[in-house]
């Protein structure tokens, strides 16, 4: 009986040892994962022209939703577009997203001031462009490609986007996110510079 009793408390050992090294073996893959991810992301500019389904586009602008905020104000919205007429009028009046004519769908990132920390606009395009780079580490993530192309601080271009997407005048657009399945031409970039790191003072 006692002999059992070791037994049955060895293999639950067993169990619980190998429960702590799988969790721990994930977290390690979870990490690199994401470092691989954030090496990897770069701004994509030729795609295939696949349209791109909403399930990917939801579990997108998801990403964009955790990013940090200042007190937690989550100050933005975000107007995906997948509708080919819409991308094509957006393509006609930016004249520097022309990567929206091939794109599956755009995710547009507004900041919302009077929805930010102290109603100021700083935090708003702060806390805006911090969704903005989760949407594009998500979408290289999902292998899709992605490229943020300025809308803010252009009054014209920002003034394109709302009447082109209905936006009231108080919201500011700071972005419009091509997405789309990459031809495989662009590449990342290294830009580690070791003179911009100081360490302790400046
Ligand atoms: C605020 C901002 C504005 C940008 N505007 C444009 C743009 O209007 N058109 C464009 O093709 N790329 C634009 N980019 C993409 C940059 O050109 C690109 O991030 C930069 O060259 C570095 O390349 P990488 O994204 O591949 O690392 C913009 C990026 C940022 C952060």
């Amino acid at each position: 009986m006692r002999g059992k009793n070791i037994l049955i408390v060895g293999i639950l050992m067993a169990g619980l040892l190998m429960t702590f090294s799988d969790l721990f073996a994930d977290k390690e893959k979870k990490m690199s994962d994401a470092i691989t991810v954030i090496h990897s992301r770069k701004s994509v500019r030729n795609f295939t022209g696949q349209a791109v389904s909403r399930e990917l586009l939801d579990k997108i602008v998801r990403a964009g939703m955790a990013a940090p905020s200042a007190v937690n104000r989550q100050p933005w919205s975000f107007v995906i577009v997948t509708d080919r007429k819409t991308l094509d009028t957006l393509n006609d009046g930016l004249p520097y997203a022309k990567m929206l004519g091939k794109a599956g769908a755009a995710i547009v990132v507004c900041a919302i001031p009077e929805k930010a920390y102290d109603g100021r606009k700083e935090f708003a395009v702060i806390d805006s462009a911090l969704a903005g780079e989760n949407i594009l580490l998500a979408a290289e993530a999902m292998g899709l490609g992605a490229v943020w192309t300025a809308a803010y601080p252009y009054e014209d271009r920002m003034n394109t986007v709302r009447k082109v997407l209905g936006m009231p005048a108080d919201i500011i657009p700071l972005n419009v996110i091509p997405i789309g399945y990459p031809v495989g031409t662009d590449k990342p970039k290294n830009k580690y510079k070791p003179e911009n790191v100081r360490w302790e003072k400046w």
